[in-house]
């Protein structure tokens, strides 16, 4: 059970402050009966909420699909520069969503927010399998001798050890890099020990979501049911990750996202 208040903000559609006059002026129902107070607790899966007759549309969580752009933080909030929940409007923000994982500010592509803890925490983790794949344009010649490097599994000057992860030449200054986990800079930092600073980034898919090449950058969308039912598969061992793919495939199905303009 859930306080009317906080199920009602969690739409995005009004405020707790606004759902509070609302209750005063009648115009909530819940199971057909005005509702009696803000705070009054109700099953947000079972009510029948209405407000001003209309069904309040509840859904438990809510999935954001952003390009993001550059020069935008992945974080929630940020005293001086932006972040990407500057980028949605209010009733997202409302939401309690969270960048799933963070791109560097001068990494732009798929970025994924959510209120669903638990989904974000498995996507996460690197024991999920769900791997990111990023499209990078470095300042050297990539050659062979880098994807076995990576492959290998990279031991970086720090000392931080990198799980096997997979380089595919494009042109000798572009490939595409596909990560099982991530840690801080991890692409730049790879690429780097390589000798080949990264010159641009950005992140095409995660698991099974792709970013949608419809999407300008800065724009967002809801995912789809079948995008939402793909992540929670992926989560759970369920669908083959891009890994097992061929090479032709892989690289075949980011042409168009890859298309410059
Ligand atoms: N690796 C990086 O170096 N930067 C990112 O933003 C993401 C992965």
């Amino acid at each position: 059970m859930e306080r009317l208040d906080k199920v009602i903000s969690a739409t995005g559609k009004k405020s707790r402050r606004e759902v509070k006059l609302l209750v005063r002026q009648g115009r909530i129902l819940v199971d057909g009966v005005p509702a009696s107070a803000a705070e009054m607790k109700v099953d947000p899966e079972t009510a029948t909420i209405l407000l001003d007759g209309e069904s309040i549309g509840y859904e438990k969580f809510t999935y954001v699909m952003l390009h993001k752009p550059s020069g935008v933080l992945s974080a929630v909030e940020d005293s001086r520069q932006q972040t990407v929940l500057d980028l949605l409007p209010v009733e997202l923000r409302r939401r309690n969503l969270s960048p799933v994982g963070r791109l560097d500010k001068d990494t732009e592509g798929l970025l994924l927010l959510t209120n669903d803890g638990a989904l974000s925490h498995q996507l996460l983790h690197p024991k999920s399998h769900v791997d990111k794949v990023y499209y990078a344009q470095v300042d050297g010649a990539l050659e062979n001798a880098d994807c076995v490097a990576f492959a290998a599994g990279m031991t970086l000057g720090d000392g931080l050890a990198c799980l096997p992860a997979q380089l595919e030449i494009l042109s000798p200054e572009e490939a595409l890099v596909t990560l099982r986990e991530g840690k801080f800079h991890q692409v730049k930092r790879m690429l780097a020990a390589r000798g080949k600073p990264v010159l641009y980034l950005k992140r095409l898919a995660m698991g099974p979501l792709q970013l949608d090449e419809t999407l300008a950058p800065g724009e967002y969308r809801s995912l789809t049911e079948e995008e939402i039912a793909a992540l929670q598969s992926a989560v759970n061992g369920l669908i083959s990750t891009e890994r097992q793919k061929s090479s032709k495939d892989f690289c075949g199905k980011y042409e168009k996202i890859l298309a410059k303009p």
